[in-house]
This record gives C-alpha cells, sequence and structure tokens, in this order.
C-alpha cells in the first residue's frame, strides 16, 4: 500500500511525518474520510465543502488548491487499486518547536492521505442483520461541528461499544438525548413513525451522509423531524440507525441490550440504504 505525504507518494511502510507535527502533540488538524464506490469518490463536493469549513474555523492555512487535493485522492485511490473502499485524508497545522500557539506565519500545513480496500460484501452481511450500539456519555469538547483529529473521546466511547459487544456507541449529554454516535450520526424511527435525528445546531458533526439521506427522504415523502431524542425515546423506537462514510447506513437492532423494534433491521432504515446505494454507485 501506498500513502501520500507531503508532496510525494510513498510506501505506507516508510510513510512518516515529523514527531513534532502538531497534529501528533495537539490533535492540531483536521480530517475526512470518503467511500469510494467503483474507484469513485462518494460524496465528493460535501466532503470537500466540509474540509474547507474545518479549516478556516481552525485558521489552519488551505494547503492546496480544491483541484490539487481532487488529483491526490485520486492519485492515492488508484495506486492502492481500490475499487470499493475508503480513502482517508488528514491536514495538520504542520512541524514546529513544540509550542502552543500557532507557529510562524509559513510553517506548512502537513497533508497526508491514505486508502484502502473495504469489503462491501461483509457490510452487506452486517447490514441484513443489524447491529447492536451501547449508549456512552459524550464526554467531547464545543466544537464537534469541527471534524478534528482530536479524537479520545471517541475511542473510548467505540471501545467500550466493542467490549460490550456492541458495534458503535451512542453519546449521550447530560439531559439524556443522544448527540451523535462516535464515528457516525445516530437515527431513530419514532414511535409516530417519524424519521428523527439530532438538529445541526447542536454541538455535534454535519454528516454528509446525513445530508444525502434527508435528501432520499424529501425524495420518498417521509416525514422528517430534525430534533433531538432521549435514550429512552431510541429504546422505545420502531427503528434506529446510524450514518457516515464507509457504514453509510447500518441499520441498529438493540440500544443497551434492549431490542428495538423486532429485533431485524426495519424497512424504512433498509429501503434508504439501498437508496443511498444507487444513489452512490
Ligand atoms: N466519521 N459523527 C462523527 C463524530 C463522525 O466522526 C462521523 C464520520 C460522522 C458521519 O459523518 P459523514 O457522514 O460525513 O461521514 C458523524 C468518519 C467516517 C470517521 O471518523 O472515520
Amino acid at each position: 500500500r501506498v500513502a501520500y505525504v507531503n508532496g510525494a507518494y510513498v510506501p505506507l511502510s516508510d510513510a512518516s511525518v515529523s514527531v513534532e507535527d502538531r497534529g501528533f502533540q495537539f490533535a492540531d488538524g483536521v480530517y475526512e474520510v470518503w467511500s469510494v464506490f467503483d474507484g469513485k469518490l462518494a460524496d465528493y463536493e460535501g466532503h470537500m465543502t466540509r474540509l474547507a469549513r474545518s479549516l478556516t474555523e481552525l485558521r489552519i492555512p488551505i494547503p492546496m488548491t480544491r483541484q490539487s487535493l481532487t488529483v491526490v485522492l485520486k492519485e492515492t485511490i488508484r495506486r492502492n487499486r481500490v475499487r470499493e473502499g475508503i480513502v482517508y485524508l488528514q491536514v495538520t497545522r504542520g512541524a514546529a518547536r513544540r509550542d502552543h500557539p500557532f507557529p510562524a506565519p509559513g510553517t506548512l500545513p502537513s497533508v497526508v492521505a491514505t486508502s484502502r480496500s473495504v469489503d462491501f460484501q461483509k457490510a452487506e452481511a452486517m447490514a441484513r442483520k443489524g447491529v447492536a450500539v451501547l449508549t456512552q456519555p459524550d464526554i467531547r469538547w464545543g466544537r464537534c461541528d469541527i471534524k478534528t483529529v482530536g479524537l479520545l473521546p471517541n475511542v473510548l466511547a467505540k471501545q467500550a461499544a466493542r467490549e460490550a459487544g456492541a458495534y458503535e456507541a451512542w453519546m449521550v449529554d447530560e439531559l439524556g438525548l443522544v448527540t451523535e454516535g462516535s464515528s457516525t450520526n445516530a437515527w431513530i424511527i419514532d414511535k409516530n413513525g417519524k424519521v428523527r435525528t439530532r438538529d445541526t445546531q447542536a454541538n455535534i458533526l454535519r454528516g454528509v451522509t446525513r445530508a444525502a439521506i434527508l435528501d432520499l427522504l424529501a425524495q420518498e415523502g417521509l416525514e422528517l423531524e430534525e430534533r433531538p431524542f432521549t435514550v429512552d425515546e431510541a429504546k422505545e423506537a420502531k427503528e434506529a440507525f446510524f450514518t457516515a462514510a464507509g457504514a453509510f447506513l447500518m441499520p441498529t437492532v438493540s440500544i443497551d441490550g434492549v431490542k428495538i423494534g423486532d429485533g431485524k433491521p426495519g424497512p424504512v432504515a433498509t429501503k434508504l440504504r439501498r437508496l443511498y446505494l444507487e444513489r452512490a454507485r
């Protein structure tokens, strides 16, 4: 496998950045993940636009034009011979002597890209069965709208889920409301049959897959409420699922061991997943 690192394509095993990279020392950087279908980037625009916004919010200089970044992504996909999988892009504030304030102007941001194949057949099999979710307290900072590489709370939540035999963790605020998944956005079909997901005024990531699903809901004439839901409402829901690049839309069949609906992926989740995949392919 091959990685792009600051202007060069190198074998992944040799790919490296400085130990004084601010991404490494301060999590001072941002990232994006795209799904790759048939060698092409899914939801290309949405992820690019969010990347630009994350960089602007953190005042990290835009490292190269959108066109050049696209070439890097496509070339990384091509050199890894990925037909179906993901491509990962990370931009940090660059390498500089360790000191909290921003480094001197002119410090070049670090740009790294990797890509790998994902067995979408296996993912499909998982989606047909549905997965378990574990709830965890949301202990993150106040700017979860920025896609930073500071993911320690997310890592701890996901690990807790895996140790409990669940696949994803849903994070819960102090009011008992679900914010989002550790690396996904959270959704339910409430007991009135309405599709519910938290609004993006809240402290969550504005998922690109989430936006695509909102379009599909409008197209299908399904009723939507962008309003937070409690863990109890989720446990009583007809259906539950989560969305992200790579996972697309994954039906959830239990939350904290409580069966959702009849314990099988629901019809709405199943249909939306199919529509999303048809649109992306
Ligand atoms: N995660 N919420 C969080 C906290 C996320 O990290 C992600 C994506 C999402 C979904 O966003 P999108 O639909 O734009 O992928 C929501 C990526 C996939 C990751 O960290 O690997």
